[in-house]
């Protein structure tokens, strides 16, 4: 019997050993004490002992059930530590790290020179209003001096959504809707998208964005137009940049001009990209046509006005040497990241 009290102790101590998780402990402690255990097996069989030995063999499985109980306990405290090392270990932060790369977005160049114009014609005194993309022809066309079947039309490839309704070609409407609603002076400029069916290249797109301006007040004159729009060249591109004023048609101005700027890449030596000329031709203007201000209520005998239009892609592709427009719309993050 105390042979078998011995093994049942190594046997113990030896799986003991080999134990690393707390539940397969209880297993153990099941197998060996418990009711079916073999200790309790061994103490069930003392009942055929002579009495004599009994006391002896008691005294002895006590003791080996309290080593048992012992190096359980013990094993188990040894568990309950390296657990909680282990959980520990596994919330260390090591603040020697180097920190996760953030990748910063930035501003589309398009929102940069918008920014730009914005903050140039602000500081001379202009109110941004925006228009409807989805205009009417009244709007688009006919209170700007384009009557339907006006050759005028044609120039501009406008997509139709009905026979009174098309996707705004130009933003001019709304200087018709400003002139319409409000009384002089009115000094307002628009920003916004335009249409126009026209296939993709480096230099067209069938949306893209426009910035127009309108002044409305006594006494304008053709100098106060060149006179604004040299300051915004100069404010836009630099001290160097001057305008120059070709004569030109648009049925809502009368005269009408095409505006050249300096060549900002090659300061009017001539360059590839104005072609050896030194100039680059950049927006259209005028002087609103008094019959545009008598269509749209504003009497022509009291006040005068100019206007603009400019794409504002052209100037971005101006500002920043950007050989292909098409750039402006892929979101390639290799080009966009450029304007960081
Ligand atoms: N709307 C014209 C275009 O899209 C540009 C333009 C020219 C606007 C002359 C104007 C202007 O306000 O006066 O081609």
């Amino acid at each position: 019997m105390q042979d078998q009290l011995n093994a049942i102790w190594e046997q113990a101590s030896a799986e003991l050993k080999q134990i690393s998780e707390s539940a397969q402990l209880e297993q153990l402690r099941v197998k060996v004490l418990g009711k079916k255990g073999a200790l309790t097996e061994i103490l069930r069989g003392m009942g055929k002992l002579p009495a004599e030995e009994r006391p002896r063999m008691g005294q002895m499985v006590n003791s080996i059930r309290e080593k048992i109980e012992q190096a359980i306990s013990e094993r188990t405290a040894a568990i309950k530590q390296a657990e909680k090392e282990k959980a520990l270990r596994s919330e260390v932060i090591d603040v020697t790290m180097p920190a996760k790369e953030r990748q910063a977005g930035s501003l589309h160049p398009i929102s940069l020179v918008l920014d730009d114009m914005l903050e140039i014609f602000s500081g001379l005194g202009f109110e941004m209003v925006e228009g409807p993309e989805i205009e009417t022809d009244r709007f688009n066309f006919e209170l700007l001096n384009v009557p339907k079947n006006h050759p005028a039309r044609d120039a501009q490839d406008t997509f139709y959504i009905d026979d009174n309704v098309v996707l705004r070609s130009q933003t001019s409407p709304v200087q018709a809707r400003v002139m319409t609603t409000r009384k002089p002076p009115i000094r307002i400029v628009s920003p916004g998208r335009v249409y126009r069916a026209d296939e993709v290249d480096a230099t067209h797109s069938p949306v893209f964005h426009q910035f127009e301006g309108l002044c409305i007040d006594e006494n304008i004159n053709m100098g106060d137009l060149k006179g604004t729009l040299d300051e915004f060249a100069k404010r836009m591109f630099g001290d160097g940049i001057s305008t120059r004023f070709r004569p030109s048609f648009f049925p809502f101005t009368e005269p009408s001009a095409e505006v050249d700027l300096t060549c900002a890449a090659c300061h009017g030596k001539g360059c590839r990209m104005c072609k050896g000329t030194g100039w680059i031709e950049v927006l259209g203007a005028g002087m609103v046509n008094p019959h545009v201000l008598e269509m749209c209520s504003i009497d022509p005998q009291k006040y005068q006005g100019f206007a603009f239009g400019m794409g504002i892609e052209r100037i971005a592709v101006i500002k920043y040497g950007i050989p292909d427009m098409r750039y402006l719309y892929e979101n390639d993050v290799r080009f966009l990241s450029q304007f960081r």
